[in-house]
């Protein structure tokens, strides 16, 4: 009975140890025991890269320079727009798994969406960064860089106290009570970023909502009352129609609007001017993304506002971020609380976005580089 327990034992060490020979790289092992890529075993790699849609300028340059700069580092890049339809994006992104892909940076349309390829990219070995928008519900999401948004929806609301003259270039409240006339927009609910702009946005405003300075005279302040399906500024556009026909219809002037997104500013200005607001007495209106058409609409004098984000700097950090983990990296973060999926929080890389007005868009995106004087005539 000893001896057969004794020779069992011995046995189990043996293959102990054959199994670690052949974990640990041995000849004919895969020479990566820890899952993670050795610098240069990925060289040439693919890349996938799923963007959400191509009808806001943004995207269009966020895809462009990502792709360019995984060429630039020797990557293969599958580049693909999901045209705002979450089918084509899902079928887009298990494509990209199909055929390789080793990391897969997905800027998505709807962020909950994803939980099965995700899950079909985990089981492959394949890293995910969320770009710009996080992705929700899936352990499976690797990495997320963005900018602050929650930062944004602040920004957004102090420039619209800012034209208003409620508070002043530093942030102090001039004395200014108003009361005025504002009317609220958000943007797309399955968009993680949507609530963070809104409830930044919010906290700044509600103080002046509560002492009567601001007038929301809808009545319309709650997120799902004010959001924009897919960020769509003909729905925007609607939504202003409806509400000076009915809650401007005693000829009372709306003076201000918190819009969360150029392309929704462009279509809310459409619906003024169509029910013959002047261009010259528009109401302070705030927008996000520095699109060149918003821009020379702030020039001209029309929006007052928009949030400059750099998409150089976060095409730059998802590069980075991909190319570190195909060298077998630990990419760098900055923020480990802010991003909570409902599944984990996600480690994320966050910039900060700049507010910009008719007063320092030249500095800001003519002397960055951003934009040529031309683009924006
Ligand atoms: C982005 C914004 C953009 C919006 C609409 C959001 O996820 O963070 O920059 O304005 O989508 O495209």
């Amino acid at each position: 009975m000893k001896t057969r327990k004794v020779l069992i034992g011995i046995a189990a060490v043996g293959l102990a140890f054959s199994l670690a020979a052949c974990s640990g790289g041995g000849r004919g092992g895969t020479g990566n025991d820890s899952g993670a890529a050795k610098a240069g075993s990925n060289k040439g790699a693919l890349v996938g890269v799923a963007m959400p849609t191509k009808t806001s300028e943004r995207w269009i340059k966020d895809g462009d320079a990502v792709k360019a700069d995984l060429e630039k580092l020797g990557y293969k890049v599958d580049l693909e727009y999901g045209d705002d339809k979450i089918p084509q994006q899902v079928q887009q992104v298990s494509n990209m798994i199909t055929k390789g892909a080793k990391v897969l940076i997905i800027a998505s349309i709807d962020g909950t969406a994803l939980s099965d390829q995700l899950d079909d990219a985990a089981k492959a070995g394949i890293k995910v960064i969320a770009y710009d928008r996080l992705i929700n519900g899936s352990k499976n999401v690797d990495y997320y860089t963005t900018f602050d948004n929650y930062k944004v929806g602040v920004d957004q609301a102090t420039s619209l106290l800012t034209g208003l003259g409620i508070v002043d270039k530093d942030g102090k409240e001039t004395g200014k009570k108003g009361p005025f006339n504002v009317e609220l927009f958000a943007g797309s609910p399955d968009d993680n970023n949507a609530t963070f702009f809104y409830n930044g946005a919010m906290a700044t405003l509600k103080k002046y909502i509560d002492d009567g300075t601001l007038v929301v005279k809808s009545g319309q302040t709650g997120f799902t009352q004010i959001a924009t399906l897919r960020w769509d500024p003909a729905t925007a556009q609607k939504r202003m129609q409806n509400l000076i026909a009915s809650t401007y219809s005693d000829g009372t002037k709306v003076q201000g609007i918190l819009s969360p997104y150029d392309g929704l500013s462009i279509g809310i200005i459409s619906a003024l001017t169509g029910a013959g607001y002047a261009t010259t007495a528009l109401p302070v209106i705030t927008g996000q993304d520095a699109e060149a058409a918003s821009v020379k609409s702030i020039i001209a004098g029309q929006q007052y506002s928009t949030i400059y984000k750099d998409t150089r700097k976060l095409g730059t950090e998802a590069v980075k971020m991909a190319d570190d983990i195909l060298n077998g990296k630990t990419p760098e973060v900055n923020d480990t609380k802010s991003y909570d999926n409902k599944v984990k929080v996600v480690p994320t890389f966050l910039f900060q976005p700049t507010v910009v007005t008719k007063d320092n868009y030249k500095s800001v995106l003519i002397d960055s580089g951003y934009y040529t004087e031309a683009d924006l005539k």
